[in-house]
């Protein structure tokens, strides 16, 4: 009698703690679970992207790759979501490419002023060849480059009109932990300030800056357009985003597992292209009618100019080969 009631313990035991181990995913059952933090909100049309590619994952894969999306940047700011990958203690996450400045000098490429012609030009080089090489940049510092998201033009907002850099002289403007949008931003005249992206608005609200600069879903989706109201459109820099995995995870994937991946980040990169050009029109409509002041340049000559000289410490180096090539492509 006893030993039957200390079987039926144990038995009962070991499905409490099979059932357990299988509503956690553990590696029992065969799935493999990933993080993925970011800093962004669910309504930015990349977070949306990022969704759709932990489902894509999901699906091709029969429900083996689960990938945990955590946004909002509730585990950390983009320089701790990116030491994370690459330490190891995140498999992913998805970040601002200028970020990656302190893992590979190459990075500083995609944050030199006016670079791109045109979005088209932007996505043939980042679809191409050079873009692909890009992407792994800081494999050294295992972070594997999975795919970009369109990001956008940036352009400065602010709590007065710009309209050229002339009012942007000894203005503070917050910037990216990026030693290049600091480097911009101070040659315009303005006074950079490095502040994380979720402490912004309220260093927009109380004064601890006077204005920033981002795309459109950014500015909208943070509210900082609440207390920044004025937004000119002079697109000093286009920066894609990237998303980002632990090569040392991706190298423990079969070759199955990493083509679900590398599908599902296309599809969802693709997704990602047609919402950008909807949500940005919709969300300046938004804006427009809450009454954010937009400046439309007729030209952005003056910016232009006045940041030209950001590319002098580059001659020679393998980064203005890079901006070289760039500009060779039709
Ligand atoms: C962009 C980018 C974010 C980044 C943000 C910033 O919006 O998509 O990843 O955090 O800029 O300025 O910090």
């Amino acid at each position: 009698m006893k030993k039957r009631c200390i079987f039926i313990l144990n038995f009962g035991l070991f499905i409490l703690i099979s059932s357990f181990v299988l509503s956690c995913g553990g590696p029992s059952d065969g799935r493999k679970i990933f993080s993925l933090p970011h800093v962004l909100n669910t309504d930015h049309p990349v977070h949306k992207a990022l969704v759709k590619f932990a489902e894509e994952a999901e699906a091709r894969s029969g429900g083996a790759i689960v990938i945990k999306i955590q946004p909002g940047g509730t585990l950390g700011n983009e320089q701790e979501l990116c030491d994370n990958v690459s330490n190891d203690a995140d498999a992913f996450t998805k970040i601002s490419s200028t970020i990656l400045e302190t893992k590979a000098d190459l990075a500083k490429v995609y944050s030199l002023p006016y670079l791109f012609r045109d979005e088209e030009h932007m996505w043939k080089v980042l679809d191409g060849e050079i873009g692909r090489e890009l992407l792994d940049m800081a494999l050294e510092q295992n972070l594997k480059g999975i795919c970009y998201f369109d990001a956008g033009a940036r352009s400065f907002y602010t709590k007065k009109k710009v309209e050229s850099p002339g009012d942007l002289q000894g203005v503070k403007i917050r910037v990216q932990k990026s030693v290049m949008m600091q480097k911009l931003v101070e040659t315009l005249g303005a006074s950079p300030q490095q502040i994380a992206f979720s402490e912004l608005y309220t260093a927009l609200d109380t004064g601890v800056v006077q204005g920033a600069e981002n795309n459109i879903p950014s500015y909208y989706t943070q509210r900082h357009y609440k207390v920044a109201p004025y937004y000119v459109f002079d697109e000093h820099v286009c920066i894609p985003d990237i998303l980002l995995m632990s090569a040392s995870r991706w190298n423990q994937l079969s070759p199955e597992e990493q083509a679900v991946i590398m599908e599902s980040a296309e599809a969802a990169k693709e997704f990602q292209k047609e919402l950008w050009k909807k949500d940005n029109e919709e969300q300046i409509k938004k804006m427009e009618a809450e009454g954010v002041a937009f400046t439309r340049l007729k030209n952005k000559d003056a910016f232009v100019e006045a940041t030209k000289a950001i590319y002098d410490e580059f001659q020679g180096t393998e980064i203005m080969k890079y901006v070289e090539r760039i500009r060779s492509v039709e």
